[in-house]
């Protein structure tokens, strides 16, 4: 599914984001940012040793943060490493700490002339967070910051699996249907 917000081009697609050809891809990193599994593992073996290089210059990063690195050798030029919250019970911070994942990574891309994102399902793997919550926060937060922030042509969700492929499809086409 596809849209345009406020003349930026809004998109979810089911793939592997370390194939992505956009300017940026971010990254559900953890606070160390010197790797770990899952979408992480992925970035980094297909990125090359350039990321984990980078990475070592930044003491980490907090929990809703964001900073960038070089692509390596992936087709995206820069990595957004993001840290998405761990999920308890949804009353410990968590949708305002996902929440800020992707505002965060958005403003970072904005300074670094980045055009085109995209956007793994941040925490949803073993960070736990449930998909159709995440899938609501993710959407609504790009949505805000497009319509407050220009700059950006297309903001793509990577989704790996057709499951959650599913969710955050069904959630961009219930917040078009909805007045924003
Ligand atoms: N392309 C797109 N999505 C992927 C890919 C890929 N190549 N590989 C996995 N996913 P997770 P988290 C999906 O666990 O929950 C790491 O060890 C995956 O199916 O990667 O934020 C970090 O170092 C899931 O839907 O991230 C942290 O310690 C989504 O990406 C911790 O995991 C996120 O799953 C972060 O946990």
């Amino acid at each position: 599914m596809a849209t345009l917000v406020n003349g930026t081009q809004v998109e979810v697609v089911q793939g592997d984001i370390t194939r992505e050809r956009v300017d940026a891809i971010v990254n559900a990193a953890n606070r160390s940012l010197l790797g770990g599994g899952g979408v992480d593992g992925a970035i980094h073996r297909a990125g090359g040793p350039a990321i984990l290089e980078a990475c070592r210059k930044l003491n980490g990063c907090d929990t809703g943060e964001a900073k960038i690195t070089t692509g390596g050798n992936l087709p995206a030029k820069y990595v957004i490493h993001t840290v998405g919250p761990v999920y308890r019970d949804g009353n410990h911070g968590e949708p305002a700490l996902l929440a800020s994942c992707y505002r965060r990574s958005l403003e970072v891309a904005l300074e670094n002339a980045v055009q085109s994102i995209a956007f793994p399902a941040i925490s949803c793997g073993v960070y736990g967070y449930p998909h159709g919550d995440a899938a609501a926060i993710a959407v609504k937060t790009v949505k805000d910051f497009l319509n407050e922030c220009e700059g950006l042509t297309l903001v793509r969700f990577v989704l790996f699996g057709r499951d959650i492929y599913d969710v955050f499809n069904n959630a961009l086409a219930r917040s078009t249907s909805e007045p924003s």
